[in-house]
C-alpha cells in the first residue's frame, strides 16, 4: 500500500515542476512583449487596463477574443495601423515592427482577455 503511492511521487514530482515552469516560461514572453513594446512606445497611447489616447489592450483582448483570425488581426493592426474599431482616433501604423514582434505582442495582448 504505502510502496504503491510512493511509487507515484515522481510523476507527481514532475507535474509540479512542469506545471511551475508553464508559466515561467509566459511571464518571460510578457517581459519579452513589453520590453519590445517600450521601444515602439505603444505605452505613450495604452495602458494594460487603462484608456489612454488608445484602448487599453485588456479592452482590446476582450474585444478580439475568439474571433476567427484573431492574432492575424491584432498583428495587422500593430504593424499597418487601424481605425473605427474603438473611436475616432486612428492608431498609427508601425513599419519598424517586426513579424516575429508582432506576433510577441499579439499573443501577449490576447492574453489579458478577461
Ligand atoms: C499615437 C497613439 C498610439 C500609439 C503610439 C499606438 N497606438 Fe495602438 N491604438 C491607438 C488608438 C487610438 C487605437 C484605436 C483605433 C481604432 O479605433 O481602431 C489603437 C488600437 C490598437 C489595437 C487594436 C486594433 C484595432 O482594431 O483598433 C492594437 C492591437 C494596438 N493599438 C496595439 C498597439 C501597439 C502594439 C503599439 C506599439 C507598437 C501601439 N498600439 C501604438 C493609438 C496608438
Amino acid at each position: 500500500m504505502l510502496r504503491k503511492s510512493l511509487a507515484i511521487l515522481p510523476a507527481l514530482a514532475a507535474g509540479v515542476v512542469l506545471s511551475s515552469l508553464l508559466p515561467m516560461a509566459h511571464a518571460a514572453d510578457a517581459d519579452a512583449a513589453k520590453a519590445v513594446m517600450r521601444q515602439h512606445q505603444c505605452f505613450t497611447c495604452h495602458a494594460v487596463a487603462a484608456t489612454k489616447i488608445g484602448p487599453s489592450f485588456e479592452a482590446i483582448a476582450t474585444k478580439f477574443a475568439g474571433q476567427s483570425g484573431e492574432m492575424q488581426t491584432l498583428e495587422k493592426a500593430i504593424q499597418h495601423g487601424e481605425k473605427g474599431t474603438f473611436g475616432a482616433t486612428p492608431m498609427p501604423a508601425n513599419p519598424t515592427v517586426s513579424d516575429d514582434d508582432a506576433k510577441l505582442i499579439a499573443g501577449w495582448i490576447s492574453s489579458l482577455k478577461k
